[in-house]
């Protein structure tokens, strides 16, 4: 049956990105409080000190949405909040507030999704390497089971890591996420293997402790497509899954790393020493129970031209011409589809990609259930004199992609829920509050933060009910 009826519903959010209170309650220091106090490549020079106050207005948010007939929301948990030093103590206080959030929105009929890391380490593990340092795994399947134990009574669907391959680049390959490497692609793949590693060590750890709920890894999904001329179409793709998809996902679907992998390693001139043999076993016993899919845009590749490697990344948003992309040397570039459209920070916006990417997955992985856990649509935002934002933009957009998406579903793929990408307004990394991607606006610029819904907003209730409604006509 392509329509379950238990179809989730819902949005995503990701603790630093929306709770504030930076340092209340006993929490640590997270690599983003230090990163933005104080990195000059802070370029927008905003913070998450405070954005959507969600640690003290959580019941606000969570009304409007149970009020827009969601009946999932998905948010991460601060590991620095949890655990303030990465290892050892607990903070009750921050286990407390968790439990305050789980039980609302079980209250008001919202099922929690709950990510674990969603970039943000503590400041005591990111000065230990990360990600980077195997070492780090441990710090992360204690802190797991931390949480397990809190709050898996309650929890029943579980996120190890949002977007391992997109952390990595930005913190490796393209520099403006902490630590601000740039392209040192032997720290990039070494990155994304602990990750996955760490996401199958937690996934263990979690059926180790027989509960009841499902696992999964949460993927940027970016599926591959080749430009109709380029000349080397199969390598390419084959490269570029090599290069942004398949270490994840095989990891966690298949059980294992893939097969080309060290060779491509070999061709990419990265040493693989990272990897270890005995690693096999960990990764065989920890496959997820189901994928998340964020889904914004897919790479459109075709060959490498000449020159020397080079990323193109736009945060500066309208101030920049720069289309998102990238040219790795002796790889295969990015190229230009001058039929689709792109955001202001150079994004293509390509609603079909969902459509492509839940085939692939299908194809290639089976029918593993699959959540969109993240679509939408960021755009700067001018309200009218009551607050009120026509959002006529978003929800082309977005429709777009749950169109795509039900035809893939109507093709048989097994899609079971959907989050908008973003409830409210949040803090959106790098790009400060100027991007904004919530169904609801959030002034803040006002003292107590006014939320006023969307057009986005009702037409997103509407889209829900209709679902509802439709159902036995599906
Ligand atoms: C992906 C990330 O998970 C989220 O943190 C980010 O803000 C959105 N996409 C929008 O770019």
């Amino acid at each position: 049956m392509s329509y379950p009826k238990d179809f989730l519903w819902g949005g995503a959010t990701a603790a630093y990105q929306c709770e504030g209170a930076w340092n209340e309650d006993g929490k640590g220091l997270g690599e983003w409080d230090v990163f933005c106090h104080e990195s000059p490549l802070n370029i927008n020079h905003v913070t998450g000190d405070v954005s959507c106050d969600f640690y003290h207005k959580y019941k606000e948010y969570i009304d409007l949405m149970a009020a827009e007939k969601c009946n999932t929301y998905r948010f991460s948990i601060s590991w620095a909040r949890i655990i303030p030093n990465g290892v050892g103590e607990v903070n009750q206080k921050g286990i407390d507030f968790y439990n305050r959030v789980i039980d609302y929105c079980l209250e008001k009929g919202l099922e929690p999704n709950v990510t674990l890391f969603h970039y943000d380490l503590p400041q005591k593990i990111a000065l230990k390497d990360g990600f980077a340092n195997r070492e780090n795994i441990d710090a992360f399947v204690e802190y797991a089971k931390v949480c397990f134990k809190a709050f898996g009574d309650r929890v029943k669907l579980w996120v190890t890591i949002n977007e391992p391959k997109y952390y990595a680049y930005c913190s490796n390959v393209v520099g403006n996420y902490p630590p601000n490497h740039k392209q040192d692609f032997e720290r990039y793949f070494n990155v994304v293997y602990n990750e996955a590693l760490a996401t199958a060590r937690v996934v263990k750890a979690y059926r180790d402790m027989k509960l009841d709920g499902k696992i999964g890894v949460v993927h940027d999904n970016s599926n591959v497509d080749v430009a109709p001329y380029a000349k080397e179409r199969e390598l390419i793709k084959l490269r570029g899954d090599m290069f942004y998809n398949s270490l994840t996902l095989d990891t966690a679907l298949k059980g294992m790393i893939p097969s080309s992998l060290i060779l491509f390693l070999r061709e990419m001139g990265v040493d693989s020493s990272f990897m270890k043999f005995e690693d096999a076993i960990d990764f065989a016993n920890g496959k997820v129970d189901f994928l998340g899919l964020n889904v914004y845009n897919r790479f459109y590749l075709t060959d490498f031209s000449e020159g020397e490697t080079e990323i193109y990344h736009n945060n500066l948003g309208a101030k920049s011409k720069m289309k998102e992309g990238i040219k790795l040397k002796n790889m295969f570039e990015s190229a230009n589809d001058p039929t689709t459209k792109r955001n202001l920070w150079g994004r293509e916006i390509y609603p079909k990609c969902m459509y492509d990417t839940l085939k692939e997955i299908k194809e290639n992985y089976g029918d593993i259930p699959i959540y969109i856990t993240e679509n939408g649509h960021g755009q700067y935002e001018t309200p009218d004199e009551n607050g009120y934002v026509d959002d006529q933009d978003r929800i082309d957009m977005m429709n777009g992609y749950i169109e795509y998406m039900y035809k893939a579903m109507e093709e048989g793929c097994n899609v079971k829920g959907y989050y908008a990408w973003s409830p409210m307004d949040l803090y959106s990394w790098v790009n400060g509050y100027e991007k904004r991607y919530g169904l609801i606006r959030v002034d803040f610029d006002d003292p107590n933060l006014k939320l006023i819904p969307k057009k986005s907003y009702y037409w997103f209730k509407d889209v829900i009910e209709n679902y509802q409604n439709n159902l036995a006509d599906k």
